[in-house]
């Protein structure tokens, strides 16, 4: 096994290192962002926004979710894959989502799970870790509980609210999570659950007191600049440059300057394919 493991991530927290996530969802995302060095990516349910336009996590399916799986898993060698567990594959009880989550190790060669929900999920977590499925527990803001939330709202704001978020996380740390992610709550609380917990906590609009961050690849990259929420950051505004490359494209292809002759073939070729070099597996069908 050359995958970073949970041990891995496990032992980042003890040696005071920074755990790195990311959301991907197909194979060349996921080689790319490996290529980058981040520790972890997260097949996240997000993909019901970010890839299929849905204004929530809800729609999403367990097929289309091992299907993004196991892209990621194609794409990459080396990084740890997480895989989300989406809205009612694994909430009606421990034997469904034992079952559900099975098939993410099984059918799409992830290395852990992740799922919503702090006390209420705890006999789910145990199942699962005593069945051998690494589990990240995923509290605070919880998408998939956006009706039951009133809308996409920081959680634990006030006294009462920290101490159900506090309670969720020591109750999944308790149940065997090997890691907690901390989503849309202040960061003083963040950074007082993760003195708490022995596990390593990741954050997204947690601050920066947590063991780690995730953030989905698309905001990070700025591929919807009409999306800017305060917990992003952007390293690039990739909508630009995938516009604007398109835009060349369209006015040469309109103009007759693209395809020019080095992108032409003529009656004889010059040399056989195999001069061009050897492509990776999976890629011959586009060597002509
Ligand atoms: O699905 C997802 O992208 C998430 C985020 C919180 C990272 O769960």
């Amino acid at each position: 096994m050359n995958r970073t493991t949970v041990v891995d991530l496990r032992k980042k927290k003890a040696e005071h290192e920074k755990i790195t996530m990311v959301t991907a969802y197909d194979a060349t995302m996921g080689r790319l962002l490996e290529q980058a060095g981040v520790d972890a990516l997260l097949i996240g349910d997000s993909v019901g926004m970010v890839v299929q336009g849905h204004p929530n996590t809800l729609p999403v399916t367990l097929e289309q979710m091992l299907y993004h799986c196991q892209c990621v898993a194609r794409g990459t060698t080396r990084v740890h894959l997480v895989a989300d567990l989406p809205f009612m594959t694994y909430q009606v009880s421990p034997t469904q989502a034992l079952e559900n989550a099975g098939r993410f190790l099984r059918e799409a060669q992830v290395q852990s799970v992740k799922l919503e929900g702090g006390v209420r999920m705890a006999e789910t977590i145990r199942r699962l870790v005593e069945s051998g499925i690494p589990v990240m527990a995923h509290v605070g803001l919880t998408p998939q509980s956006v009706h039951a939330m009133g809308g996409f709202r920081v959680q634990g704001r006030s006294e009462d609210e920290a101490k159900v978020v506090l309670e969720d996380a020591l109750a999944v740390e308790q149940a065997g999570a090997y890691a907690v992610l901390l989503e849309g709550i202040p960061s003083e609380l963040a950074t007082r659950i993760t003195e708490r917990l022995a596990v390593p906590t990741i954050g997204i609009g947690a601050g920066s007191g947590t063991d780690g961050q995730v953030l989905v690849c698309n905001d990070l990259l700025g591929m919807d600049l009409s999306f800017a929420p305060r917990f992003v950051k952007r390293y690039a505004r990739l909508e630009e440059v995938v516009v604007g490359a398109v835009r060349s494209y369209v006015d040469e292809v309109k103009s007759g300057a693209f395809p020019g002759p080095e992108h032409a073939f003529s009656a004889r070729p010059k040399e056989p394919p195999e001069a061009t070099g050897p492509r990776p597996a999976g890629k011959l069908s586009r060597l002509y």
